[in-house]
């Protein structure tokens, strides 16, 4: 969204360190700055759900899957699910808790795994990405509520990082876009990337699941909080998401995205999935192949993002890359046009096309 360089976050930043200072040195369950009281009240507003604001999202699923998530549960997880909702599952299978793989938004496993579940757990976890960081995609929303509604052991934990800010109402993010808020979801959020400050959350179904994991959360009792600036900053940032500023910063990403959709389909790029997301990529395969693109692209002054194993699987790969409110229409162009330029001369001298690339067509069922 390009806010980082807003007026408003400076000075929400500013005035909390001249009040603060530059840190607060407490962990969250032990004590903290009204501040966090300010940003869980308008976070609780807008989500219309109890909020509970951690130190990043990572230290957020750390903090609440290790506390939801019991003894009798199993939990299933997206392979392309984010890593750091991967690392908190090491700390559920050390504790005994069965987890399993299923292939990237394949709604038919999900549902053939919950029936092999459902006899012998309490509650069954699905464990996704509302946008996929690595291909941009969405998780299957309109099939993960009809499960929810079907099943009644099943449950979503939904990490939305990606999702927020540049749309849904007060930049409330893809899921509530799509979900709005389940009463059997757990949602994530970050407010290290667009929210343009520091600090994830965790947007809870009710008060009393959101004062455990801040009282009994591993990382809101033994680790340090978001401190002062970032605090600031993220009351400022998101008091902006209250207000009608935001929208035409949303509306102005929306524009950049669907030109640079129309560029790329015109240029015959493929895509892994065209979508509303400001976050793309295009398949390019192994990763020899991929850093070739990318090498190419910095010599002509393009820094773009590889997206490759282990991120993705060993072949399926891709250049990866995002749009945000400091860009314009004409950047995104010469950029694609370096891109269309190398992409097919690389893959032609690694013996390999777009056709031998792209992604495998997706299941029917899985939207
Ligand atoms: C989907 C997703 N979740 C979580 C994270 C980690 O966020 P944080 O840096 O706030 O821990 C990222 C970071 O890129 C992400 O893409």
């Amino acid at each position: 969204m390009g806010l980082e360089h807003h007026p408003a976050l400076i000075e929400g930043a500013v005035e909390a360190t001249r009040k603060y200072g530059t840190q607060f040195s407490s962990s969250r369950a032990y004590a903290s700055l009204g501040l966090y009281q300010e940003l869980e009240e308008r976070l609780g507003q807008m989500f219309q759900r109890p909020v509970l604001v951690t130190a990043s999202t990572t230290l957020g699923h750390l903090a609440t899957l290790p506390v939801i998530i019991e003894e009798n549960d199993a939990v299933i997880l997206d392979m392309q699910v984010h890593n750091s909702v991967q690392m908190a599952v090491q700390m559920l299978k050390a504790e005994g808790i069965s987890a399993t793989l299923i292939r990237h938004n394949d709604m038919d496993a999900l549902e053939e795994k919950i029936l092999q579940l459902r006899n012998k757990h309490q509650k069954i976890w699905y464990l996704a990405d509302g946008v996929y960081s690595m291909y941009g995609d969405y998780a299957p929303f309109q099939r993960l509520k009809e499960l929810m509604d079907q099943y009644e052991q099943f449950h979503l934990y939904i990490d939305d990082a990606h999702g927020m800010s540049w749309t849904g109402p007060n930049g409330t993010g893809v899921v509530c876009d799509h979900l709005f808020y389940h009463e059997k979801m757990v949602l994530a959020g970050s407010l290290n990337k667009s929210f343009a400050s520091g600090g994830g959350f965790v947007a809870f179904p009710n008060a009393e699941m959101a004062r455990t994991v801040k009282n009994c959360g591993g990382t809101m009792i033994f680790c340090g909080p978001i401190q002062p600036p970032m605090l600031g900053a993220a009351c400022a940032s998101t008091r902006l998401h209250c207000s009608d500023e935001i929208l035409p910063i949303q509306q102005k990403v929306a524009d950049l995205v669907d030109f640079t959709n129309q560029r790329i389909s015109a240029l015959g790029l493929p895509q892994f999935e065209v979508t509303p997301s400001p976050l793309f990529f295009i398949p390019s395969g192994l990763p020899r192949v991929t850093y070739e693109i990318i090498n190419r692209m910095l010599k002509d002054g393009y820094f773009i993002n590889t997206a490759a194993f282990p991120a993705t699987p060993m072949k399926r790969g891709g250049i990866r890359f995002m749009v945000n409110g400091n860009l314009e229409q004409s950047d995104m162009a010469q950029m694609l046009d370096a891109l269309a330029y190398h992409y097919p001369r690389v893959l032609a001298d690694e013996g390999s096309s777009p056709e031998k690339v792209a992604r495998p067509s997706p299941s029917p069922n899985s939207k």
